[in-house]
């Protein structure tokens, strides 16, 4: 089977529990749900429906309770901790809260992530400022978060889980924080990134006209898929 064949991310059953002092939580109560390669996957839903813990599944920052979740092909239930820590580096992540550092420009924000890998410091720097290019930052690599607008933040944060050619994209709220134009404005560079640059993307939002430019629309409520269509 060549590798273009293989689901980015396979769900079979998945449940989730937590365990609130002795008081069981089912957070996911058995979900099955596919993401090919190239597909742009928009997840809706109530709050406390799951989405969360669902990305954070997918994103192998966390194992299911049971069932089977396939990340690239591979059994995430199975791996020890620094096979998921190896995973969550081919994994690009974006928080609702942009979390850049902020004593750190851009550029740095950017290189930072790249850290762990075997670049060279130089190498590191010019690829940095190629991803601000590609989101559309090149006149501000030298800022700080606070130099910068939610919107460009965001987009900081995007360049930085682009850093290191990620299988796919993960995204919480990632408008949730800026005003609607600023949020169309993130959503094309999305949606960019996407048709030109073929990552396959993942995106919890609450808000139905964001969702909707999506190819996949995937509803959840109370830890189940409610539905999922294609738009
Ligand atoms: N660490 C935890 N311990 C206990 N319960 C949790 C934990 N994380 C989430 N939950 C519970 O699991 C359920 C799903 O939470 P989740 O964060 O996935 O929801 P969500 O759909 O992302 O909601 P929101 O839209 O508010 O972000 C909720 O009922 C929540 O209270
Ligand atoms: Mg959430």
């Amino acid at each position: 089977m060549s590798s273009e064949t293989v689901p980015v991310i396979e769900a079979l059953n998945v449940k989730k529990t937590y365990m609130l002092g002795r008081v069981p939580v089912e957070a996911l109560r058995g979900v099955n749900f596919r993401v090919e390669p190239g597909d742009f996957v928009s997840i809706l839903g109530p709050s406390g429906s799951g989405k969360s813990t669902m990305l954070n599944l997918i994103g192998a920052l966390d194992k299911p309770t049971s069932g089977t979740l396939l990340v690239d092909g591979v059994d995430i239930g199975r791996l020890n901790d620094n096979q998921l820590a190896d995973l969550r580096r081919r994994i690009g992540f974006v928080f609702q809260f942009f979390n850049l550092i902020p004593r750190l420009t851009a550029r740095d924000n950017v290189e930072l992530s790249m850290a762990i890998s075997d670049m060279g410091k130089s190498e590191r720097k010019k690829r940095a400022i190629e991803l601000l290019e590609t989101v559309g930052l090149k006149e501000r690599v030298n800022h700080k978060p606070a130099e910068l607008s939610g919107g460009q933040q965001q987009r900081v944060a995007i360049a930085r889980a682009l850093a290191n050619n990620p299988k796919f994209l993960l995204l919480d709220e990632p408008t949730g924080n800026v005003d609607s134009k600023t949020a169309r404005e993130v959503l094309a560079l999305i949606e960019n990134l996407n048709k030109e640059h073929n990552v396959s993307i993942i995106m919890v939002t609450h808000d139905e006209k964001l969702a909707h430019q999506a190819n996949r629309t995937v509803k959840m409520f109370d830890g189940e898929i409610s539905s999922d269509v294609v738009n």
